[in-house]
C-alpha cells in the first residue's frame, strides 16, 4: 500500500530525515526515554479475594488492573474490556479450570495467564468495535512477604 498521491508530492525517495529531530519527537511522545520496566507495589495479598471469584482493582501507570487469585496462584490483567472500555472484568465470570475470564457484560472471554482474547468477536465483528484486538495487557506477579508487586509484561 503506497502513500497517497497528495502526500508523495512533497517528498521525494531521497529526502534525508533528521534522525536525531526524530528521537527527539519520539521521547517528547512517549514521556521521555523507554525505562526498563520495574515491579511497582499493587497491594497486600490479603486483599486479593481467595475464591478466584472475584478480582482485586489496582491503579497501576496508566491502566486499571484486575488481580485475581486462583488456586493459591496470581493473575494479573488489565481490567478494562476492550469492547467498549468498560472497566469491569474483576467482576467478569471467572473459570478456574481453564484460566479465563468472561466480561458480563457481553461474553468477551480472555485467557488469564496470556491475556489472549480466546472468543467474543462473533457477531460484532462489523460493529467496528475489535480493530485488530489480539487480547488485553498481562502483569508478571511477584509476592514478597504479604505484598503483591507487578509489572506490565513486555
Ligand atoms: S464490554 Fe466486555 S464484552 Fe462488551
Amino acid at each position: 500500500m503506497g502513500f497517497p498521491d497528495f502526500f508523495m508530492g512533497e517528498f521525494s525517495e531521497d529526502t534525508d530525515f533528521d534522525e536525531t529531530a526524530l528521537d527527539a519527537a519520539r521521547r517528547e511522545l512517549n514521556d521521555g526515554p523507554e525505562a526498563p520496566r520495574e515491579f511497582t507495589f499493587a497491594c497486600r495479598i490479603q486483599d486479593i479475594p481467595s475464591d478466584g471469584q472475584r478480582g482485586k482493582v489496582v491503579e497501576m501507570d496508566r491502566d486499571e488492573v484486575a488481580i485475581f487469585q486462583i488456586g493459591g496462584e496470581l493473575f494479573a490483567i488489565s481490567n478494562i474490556c476492550p469492547h467498549e472500555n468498560s472497566p469491569i472484568l474483576a467482576a467478569g465470570i471467572v473459570h478456574c479450570e481453564a484460566m479465563t475470564v468472561t466480561c458480563p457484560l457481553h461474553g468477551w472471554t480472555f485467557d488469564m495467564a496470556s491475556g489472549t482474547m480466546l472468543s467474543g468477536t462473533e457477531g460484532v465483528a462489523d460493529s467496528g468495535a475489535i480493530g485488530g484486538l489480539g487480547g488485553i495487557p498481562v502483569y508478571d506477579v511477584k509476592v514478597e512477604q504479604d505484598e503483591v508487586w507487578l509489572r506490565l509484561r513486555e
